[in-house]
């Protein structure tokens, strides 16, 4: 009886340890950050280098969570704010490279790539730019200071950093051309009757001053609307018949919940007809995230049902499928997320949003799972 009861305790131990195994086997890590995590861009590398826009804190604490996640979970940064000319180029006279520099020291350090983000772009720009004294400044004078800023800051991360957005959000959505103040100074320049000439002079400045770096031109909407995916299309294609050196056109990707593969892939495909002016013409995604919110929307619109999160969960499977179609196809090696985490996307605006694969608590997500579940 004695013994009959003594391999009922063992089997009994060894029935709850199996378990207990089992159920360890199955847990999946809940941090973005802890040692048993999976990581997003191991899990991709054989597709595409996965990446996050950060900000200088987030990378001056190796101990910190958010540095850790990022160590664990990307391989290719940019950064959000800090390299945009009102940051890097604040006065006509005066560089600001050391946020910058220590970024990309601590890619380089971490065998991260690093993106620069972005030499022209109508915000975020210091206002000297478009000023000669009290006046406008001249087409010249704009033209001079495209050149002069655009060679300092390429020629300065020459061979470091190899993907540049040499002009972001150029094209307006309502017109050919985005209205700005590069285009209302600068305008027609060369008489070829286009108005890109201030794009043109941008992209011939920075190829000049490392002809190896990947040259982007970055626009959003242009992987949801048609018009705008046609309107960047014939812009780049009569660049490039002019020899304008644009490499890729950058995918913001800041994208409704709902997005399709089949709608996302028949704006990128407009723009990979490009590659028959350029057959080695490439496309990124720069600045993708799931807005949870319609835009205009208040949270109390939208409910985080069930429902609602199993198509963001959709959302995200979908287009990472893309991206790995495109990557299979050689078009594709870049996809960066527009933030680190829920708690610090530019989408917050006075309310909480959830756009993306890790929440604001640094925790991983369904969708991220789900997403990794397409690349084993
Ligand atoms: O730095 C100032 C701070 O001194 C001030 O106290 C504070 C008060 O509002 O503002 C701070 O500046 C903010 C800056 O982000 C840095 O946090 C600006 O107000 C705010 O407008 C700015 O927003 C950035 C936005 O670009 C500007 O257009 C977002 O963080 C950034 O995520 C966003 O990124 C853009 C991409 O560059 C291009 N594509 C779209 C994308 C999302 O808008």
């Amino acid at each position: 009886m004695v013994k009959v009861k003594r391999l009922v305790t063992v089997l009994a131990i060894i029935f709850v340890m199996t378990l207990t195994a089992c159920g360890q086997t199955a847990s999946r890590a809940e941090f973005a950050y802890q040692d048993n995590a999976p990581s997003i861009a191991e899990t991709f590398k054989d597709y595409f280098r996965v990446g996050a826009a950060v900000n200088s804190w987030d990378i001056d604490n190796p101990d910190s969570n958010q540095c850790k996640t990022i160590l664990k979970q990307f391989n290719t940064l940019v950064m959000e704010n800090e390299s945009k000319p009102e940051n890097l180029h604040p006065e006509e006279d005066r560089y600001y490279f050391d946020k910058f520099d220590q970024f990309v020291d601590f890619c380089e350090e971490n065998d991260i790539v690093p993106r620069g983000h972005c030499l022209i772009w109508h915000s975020q720009v210091p206002g000297w730019f478009f000023k000669d004294g009290n006046q406008d400044a001249s087409a010249e004078l704009v033209l001079d200071r495209i050149k002069e800023h655009v060679t300092t800051i390429v020629t300065r991360y020459k061979g470091r950093v190899k993907s540049w957005d040499v002009c972001n959000e150029v094209i307006g959505d309502d017109g050919q051309l985005r209205f700005s103040d590069w285009s209302r100074l600068v305008g027609d320049y060369d008489g070829d009757g286009d108005k890109y000439d201030f794009i043109e002079t941008a992209f011939i400045a920075a190829h000049e001053a490392d002809p190896d770096a990947r040259l982007i031109i970055n626009d959003y909407s242009i992987e949801s609307s048609t018009d705008k995916a046609i309107r960047m299309y014939n812009a780049v294609k009569k660049m490039l018949e002019d020899g304008v050196p644009i490499d890729g056109v950058g995918f913001q990707m800041h994208v409704g919940n709902g997005t399709t593969y089949e709608k996302t892939k028949e704006c990128m495909d407009i723009i990979l007809k490009l590659k028959e002016i350029k057959p080695d013409l490439v496309i990124e995604v720069t600045e993708f995230d799931v807005n949870c919110y319609g835009w205009g929307q208040e949270p109390a619109d939208v409910e985080l049902t069930k429902e609602f999160l199993e198509e963001f969960n959709k959302t995200y499977t979908d287009l990472f499928r893309l991206f790995m179609d495109y990557s299979k196809e050689g078009l594709l090696d870049s996809v960066i997320m527009w933030g680190l985490h829920d708690g610090v996307s530019w989408l917050n605006n006075g309310h909480q949003n959830y756009p993306m694969l890790i929440d604001k608590d640094l925790k991983l997500k369904d969708a991220y799972f789900e997403v990794l579940e397409l690349a084993k």
